[in-house]
């Protein structure tokens, strides 16, 4: 059931919050990107910071307006938001993973945009893997009892079903909850409504559906429980 985060829950907590969709260059003019709107991890970032945390957004390509009384990072690329999530960790009590960051990217970066060749062949581009950022964080800990949590789009296959694929995703990152979107039809993306499932270590699924705003509120009620009773 939904619960409203009201009033103080995270008071004098500090909470970092990525969002957005990185963008990985191929040439000056072209990246490759993804659908991200940024909608839910500005809407979580919001719903922490009216439960008295203060609350650091690290915005990848954010297509929304960043919340006001929120400290916001910019950032594009996988490697820049890596590197601004390893720089402001240090003192979250808090870290949520809502930015969709790619998980390959072009192996080189051209130097000048890339032009249709004479003879007609297509050109081929060559990827190499991101640094995965919430199994990095997870792994090594800023500090003890910091709350990791991970974020999840998945579909589901002819033998799994997307809780399935969550929980196996929970337990290989090594975060402290993995929030799922499922995302059959499309659905989710740029919308303003939204359906989750919340997996922990315990084994327990929590869920909700309703606008980002209200997911939200209940998510960083959930994440501040899990704070709450973890030992630091
Ligand atoms: N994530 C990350 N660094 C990456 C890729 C993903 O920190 N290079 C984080 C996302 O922010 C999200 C979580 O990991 O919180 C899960 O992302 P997802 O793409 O579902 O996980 P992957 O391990 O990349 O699995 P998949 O192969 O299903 O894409
Ligand atoms: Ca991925």
């Amino acid at each position: 059931g939904r619960e409203a985060a009201s009033g103080s829950v995270l008071a004098g907590r500090r909470v970092l919050v990525t969002a957005g969709g990185t963008r990985e260059p191929l040439d000056p003019v072209r990246y490759l990107g993804n659908r991200s709107s940024g909608k839910q991890g500005v809407a979580l970032a919001r719903a922490a910071r009216a439960a008295g945390a203060e609350v650091t957004l690290i915005g990848a390509n954010l297509q929304v307006e960043p919340p006001a009384g929120v400290e916001h990072v910019a950032v594009e690329t996988s490697e820049q938001l890596h590197d601004a999530v390893l720089a402001a960790r240090g003192d979250a009590d808090l870290v949520i993973m809502a930015a969709a960051v790619a998980d390959f990217r072009p192996r080189s970066l051209a130097a000048h945009k890339i032009k249709k060749s004479e003879d007609g062949t297509d050109p081929v581009i060559e990827l190499t893997r991101t640094p995965d950022i919430l199994a990095e964080i997870s792994a090594h800990r800023a500090r003890p009892g910091q709350v990791i949590v991970g974020f999840a789009a998945e579909t589901g296959d002819a033998t799994h079903t997307p809780l399935e694929f969550a929980r196996a995703k929970l337990a290989r990152k090594g975060c402290d909850a993995l929030v799922l979107n499922e995302v059959t039809d499309g659905a989710v993306f740029g919308q303003d409504s939204t359906a989750v499932h919340v997996v922990t270590p315990d084994g327990q699924v929590a869920e909700a559906s309703g606008t980002k705003d209200d997911v939200a509120v209940f998510l960083v009620g959930t994440f501040a429980r899990i704070a709450a009773s973890t030992v630091g």
